[in-house]
This record gives C-alpha cells, structure tokens and sequence, in this order.
C-alpha cells in the first residue's frame, strides 16, 4: 500500500500545481467573448458529465477491487460467474445517450461558431465616412503573423496567393487592434507552413494553410488585450509565434485608424535620416514603409515577408511577438531592439540555412543606432495602458 502512497500523493500534488496560475495569459477556461463562450457553455457540461463519469467508473472500480479482494487464505477459487444481461444493456444505453446528446450539442456549437454575422460600424477612413463590415486578413508566416484591414471590404479582391496580397489601408504585425463589440471576421492563410490561430479567451482554434483561406471570428466584449499563440507546430520557433488582440472602444479605435492610415513621416534628424538611407539600401527587400517602399512597387520582391514597419512604434512587441518594444516606463527597451539588429538569429532561432526570418544584417554600431533613430520616428507611441497590458514575459 505503502508503494502506492507515494507516487499517488506526487502525481495529486503536481494536478494541484498545476491549477495555480493565478493570471494564465492562455486560460481557455475565462472566456471574454461571445464565440469563446459558446465553447465554455459546451465544455463545462461535458467536463462535469465526464468527471460523474470518472468517479463511478474509478469509484466502482476500486471498491470491486478492495471488497473482493483474495488474500490467499484457502485455495478455493471464488464462485465463477458469466454474463449479466441486465447490466450489459445498462453499461450500453448509458454512454449512448450521453454521447448521442453531447454530439448533438457539439454539433450545435459548431454551427453556432461558424456563422457569420453580418455586421457593419461607420468609419472614418482618410477624411472619408465608410461602412466597414468588420473583417482582418490574417496571414500566418513563420514566425509571426500578419494582420490586414481593408476598409472598403475584400470583395473581388484576389486573396489565393498570401504571397502576393492587394495593397491594404493598414498592415500590421502580431497585435490584431479590434473595435469591442464588434465580430470581427478573420480571413487566413498563410505564405509557408500551416499555423494554427489560437487567442483562446476570445475563440478557440483554426488552422491557417497555405493555398487555402480559412475562416475565423473573433469579438471581444471589454477593451482589454488578449493574449495568444500559434498552435500549430510550424518549425524551430514555432513557439516565439505568438499574438495579441487589443480591443479599443470605438472611439479609441478609430484613433487608432487615423494614425494607421498616415504614411511614414519624413525623419528630420540627421541619425534618423541616415537610418533612413540604411533601411532603403538593406531593410527594403523585405520590410515595408509606407511612403518609403510601398506595397505595390516591392510586389515583386521579398516584401510581405517581414513586417510592415510604417507604425512600428505603434506596436509594444516584435520579432512574432516576444520581445517587449518598451520598457515598463514606457521608454524604448533599446538594448533589445539593437541586439535584434545586430543579429537576429541569436535572438530567435531560425535555420541555419537563413532562409527564414531576420538575417544578420551585418550592420555597424553607428548604422545600428542610426536604424533605431529612424524607428522610433516611425508612428505613434501608445499609451502607458497599452504599454503595461501588453507587456511580454
Ligand atoms: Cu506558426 Cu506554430
């Protein structure tokens, strides 16, 4: 009995630790939307039903094993018995009515989870007043993701080739800035491998396939940020692929539209002008600056492969979202910003052949502080509330 003590005590209390994150970023089990909670109201039943389930089955068990237990006093076998027809049919009917009924109720959930809703909120777009049926092109890449809005919606717009997509009004990278209240429809796929789009407070899983788009919902009932992360084992970083969604009231969302829609401002000191000139001749094959090297002129080079850039300082997180932009202050973490410039793949492994995510530039000192000069011009600073609720570990 002893032996048994033991390892049965460990294994509770590590069940128990287990439980003990107090301010779990990837709880599926608080959801903070409609289409999350759709999932909870199906699997709170199901894990209730399955834990009666467990506890008579292991409970029945158990007594069976201690009360008829032999303890080799004669040789005598016990009576022999074969068959119980009452039983039988019991321990049938039984779990098919429970499943039959949890996968009805499944059934209805999925309906539930894939339909769409077809919902509008007024917009101002560039000065103009627009209609926007809430929808983000999403597009999986190893190892971060990309988050496209166009505002005059994306009918007849070509979306097969994720490596090739229509310029958009807004680009941006690993943080999916959405109005609250609103369904937000997520159209994926993705440029290499297939990925998986998971912020579990707000929806639960779908996979994102190159070739192919998949569709996807979000809504979030409270302006707060929403943590998540790729679940689809997609290389060596698969886990440095990670995203938020940060819900904004209407009004602070359409803030965030105004500025969005600007392009780079022209850099005025002489560092960040410098900086400038180094993004154009190394950065450019692969990043977008709106009003530097627009989406349509570097179609036809690696552009899209990397992270539009125009807004960065907009963004708190980089490189698929695990490194912090800022301090908790609300300054630039500038020593993590310069040694992903100085290189990258020490900073977040990629393979060795090099042929995916940030190369070494090869860049030195003075070009590296000029580059960073010339980031920080680029878009506006969020606030501290933003700052602190979006802040990485
Ligand atoms: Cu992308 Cu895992």
């Amino acid at each position: 009995m002893q032996r048994f003590l033991r390892p049965a005590g460990m294994v509770g209390a590590l069940l128990a630790l287990a439980g003990c994150a107090a301010d779990a970023e990837l709880d599926t089990l608080t959801p903070k939307g409609p289409d999350a909670r759709t999932i909870d109201a199906l699997s709170d039943p199901v894990f209730l039903v399955a834990g009666v389930v467990f506890i008579i089955i292991f409970g029945g068990t158990g007594y069976l094993w201690w009360r008829f237990r032999d303890d080799h006093s004669d040789e005598e076998y016990p009576e022999q018995v074969h068959g119980n027809f009452r039983l039988e049919i019991l321990w049938t009917i039984i779990p098919t009515v429970i499943l039959v009924v949890i996968g009805v109720f499944t059934i209805i959930t999925l309906t539930d989870l894939n339909r769409y809703e077809d919902n509008a909120m007024a917009l101002s777009v560039d000065g103009d007043t627009t209609t926007w049926e809430p929808e983000v092109v999403v597009v999986g890449q190893q190892w971060w993701w990309e988050y496209r809005y166009y505002f005059g919606g994306t009918e007849g717009l070509d979306l097969s080739d994720a490596r090739h997509l229509p310029p958009a009004d807004i680009v941006t990278a690993n943080q999916l800035v959405i109005p609250v209240g609103q369904e937000i429809e997520l159209k994926m796929s993705s440029r290499d491998v297939i990925h998986s789009h998971w912020i579990p407070a707000l929806n639960g899983k779908r996979d994102v396939v190159p070739g192919r788009t998949t569709y996807w919902k979000l809504e979030a009932e409270e302006p707060d940020v929403y943590f998540g992360q790729c679940t689809e084992f997609c290389g060596l970083s698969h886990s440095r692929m990670r995203m938020q969604a940060v819900a904004l009231s209407p009004a602070d969302f359409q803030a965030w539209v105004d500025q969005q829609v600007q392009p780079a401002a022209e850099p005025t000191d002489p560092a960040a002008i410098a900086g400038k000139a180094i993004f154009e001749s190394q950065c450019a094959r692969c990043h977008v600056i709106d009003g530097v090297n627009d989406e349509t002129k570097g179609a036809d080079l690696i552009a899209n492969a990397a992270p539009n850039l125009t807004h960065l300082m907009s963004r708190t997180t980089y490189a698929g979202g695990i490194f912090n932009l800022y301090e908790p202050d609300g300054s630039l973490d500038r020593t993590q910003l310069e040694a992903w410039l100085r290189n990258s793949p020490a900073e977040k492994p990629a393979y060795a052949e090099g042929r995916r995510g940030m190369p070494a530039m090869g860049l030195s000192e003075t070009e590296i502080d000029d580059v960073v000069a010339y980031l920080e011009t680029l878009g506006t600073r969020p606030s501290m509330d933003v700052v602190v609720a979006t802040e990485v570990e």
